[in-house]
């Protein structure tokens, strides 16, 4: 929102330039720099967007110093506590929480677009049975632009709603047929008797040889991940589909995008590296020599599952899903869990550790999540598939307020050019 105060900029030797301060609802104030390049010529320089907003939005905000986390203005932990997944779903899409009649009418609508196109089932015989799944996941969402043309329509509000309902009816179909291709075993059809997240198990975990009935208790832990991982503000996916949402793209294909980002270590694929972490120290007593090897500078080893670009006094999601993973631990009876005790030894001791302290490195949402989804029997290279079929409903709500807004312009950053100055291309034998 604009507000009366302006931010004044000097410039030796020019006349100073005036510039609109913006005033959000919660958070940081920003100074309104559209007009530099056409007023003064210059840009500004931010790479890795440090100090850099690249829209307004409403659907969620991080208040990094005190570890706040509101996706429409509820706090992560009473959603946790008090919501299922598909009210964050709507939540997030629609702007309020479902009333009773809302959601039963929403939860009928994903029920029937759980099926994927029997077509799309025969893409995954292409790909290499040892393939990443994520490397599938890529494709296979990608290729739902191709299934499902009219979602290009996307100025027509029945057709944004149509494509979101799809592609988040459709992600957990997607990710279990992923899983049983890697195993070589039958893809499961949709239970639509069961809850979305039940559902998903079935899918993953069933087979056609004998009934699965989901425990309640990993259901729940399940579905809570879920939640916690639904939205989190302009990170790198989601600037990613935005970005790629913006030059008027198919909202499949966005989503596709946003996968690819996610699943870099840096992002998404942390909890997958950082469960090879913990199995790669091994035991307790290796703790000491890997912290002294994340503080290396020469050493390229982190510790992986610490430290966020925006929380730097604790991950909001880290703190409950440390609850979850004890309750699924002693629900399963593995209260001893090696991987478990080692993650919380590398906690106390990283915690208290000076170069931690001083540089606010705490655990993130990552550093649990591995060992809750090892302990559900979900492999370590589907962490990140879990990550991006809850993101997916961020993603599209983020995209759909990006695509509505009158004001959108196709993303295109500046940059500092620092390469060859402009020179003529000789003759090969002078090269
Ligand atoms: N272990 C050791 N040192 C670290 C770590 C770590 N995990 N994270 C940051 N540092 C150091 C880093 O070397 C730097 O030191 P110096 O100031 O001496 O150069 C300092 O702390 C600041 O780090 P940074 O990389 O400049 O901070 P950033 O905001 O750019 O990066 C991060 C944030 C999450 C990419 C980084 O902390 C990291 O790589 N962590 C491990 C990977 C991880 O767990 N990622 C999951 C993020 S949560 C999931 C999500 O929301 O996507």
């Amino acid at each position: 929102m604009a507000s009366e105060r302006k931010a004044t900029l000097i410039i030796e030797g020019r006349e100073p330039v005036e510039f609109p301060i913006m005033t959000p609802v919660h958070g940081n104030d920003c100074i309104d720099i559209r007009t530099l390049g056409a007023k003064t010529g210059l840009f500004t320089y931010d790479s890795g967007f440090l100090s850099t907003a690249a829209c307004e939005s409403t659907i969620t905000f991080i208040d990094g110093d005190k570890g706040e986390l509101l996706y429409r203005g509820y706090p992560i932990e009473q959603l946790a506590e008090k919501c299922e997944f598909l009210d964050v779903a709507y939540l997030l899409k629609h702007g309020e929480l479902p009333n009773v009649e809302q959601k039963k009418t929403f939860v009928n609508i994903i029920k029937t677009h759980t099926m994927i196109h029997e077509q799309m089932a025969r893409f995954y015989q292409g790909f290499r049975r040892d393939a990443h799944p994520m490397a599938v996941m890529v494709g296979v969402v990608g290729a739902l632009s191709a299934f499902y043309h009219e979602a290009e329509n996307f100025a027509d509000q029945t057709q944004r709603n149509i494509s979101f309902n799809r592609i988040v009816a459709k992600l957990p179909t997607i990710v279990a047929m992923a899983y049983k291709y890697s195993m070589g075993e039958p893809f499961m059809y949709p239970r639509n008797d069961l809850s979305y997240t039940a559902n998903f198990m079935h899918m993953m975990f069933g087979t056609p040889c004998e009934k699965y009935e989901p425990n309640p208790v990993l259901v729940h832990a399940l579905d809570t991940i879920f939640t916690l991982h639904a939205d989190h503000e302009q990170n790198a996916s989601t600037s990613t589909v935005r970005l790629a949402g913006s030059s008027g793209a198919n909202p499949y294909a966005c989503i596709s995008a946003g996968i690819g980002c996610l699943w870099g270590p840096a992002h998404g694929g942390a909890n997958e590296a950082c469960l090879k972490m913990l199995e790669q120290i091994g035991d307790v007593s290796h703790v000491p020599e890997y912290i002294k090897r994340a503080k290396d500078k020469n050493d390229s080893f982190k510790l992986m599952g610490f430290g966020h670009r925006v929380y730097k006094n604790f991950d909001p999601r880290a703190k409950l899903m440390r609850k979850i993973c004890a309750d699924v631990l002693q629900e399963l009876g593995l209260e001893n869990d090696r991987l478990f005790k080692l993650a919380l030894e590398l906690e106390r001791i990283a915690l208290e550790d000076e170069y931690f302290v001083e540089k606010k490195l705490y655990p993130n949402v990552d550093f649990y999540s591995g060992i809750v989804q090892k302990a559900i029997g979900i492999p370590t290279s589907m962490f990140t598939c879990i990550f991006a079929l809850a993101r997916t409903v961020g993603w599209m709500a983020q995209w759909e307020e990006m695509i509505s807004d009158p004001d959108l312009k196709i993303g295109r950053p500046r940059q500092l050019y620092v390469g060859a100055s402009r020179r003529d291309v000789p003759p090969i034998n002078q090269r």
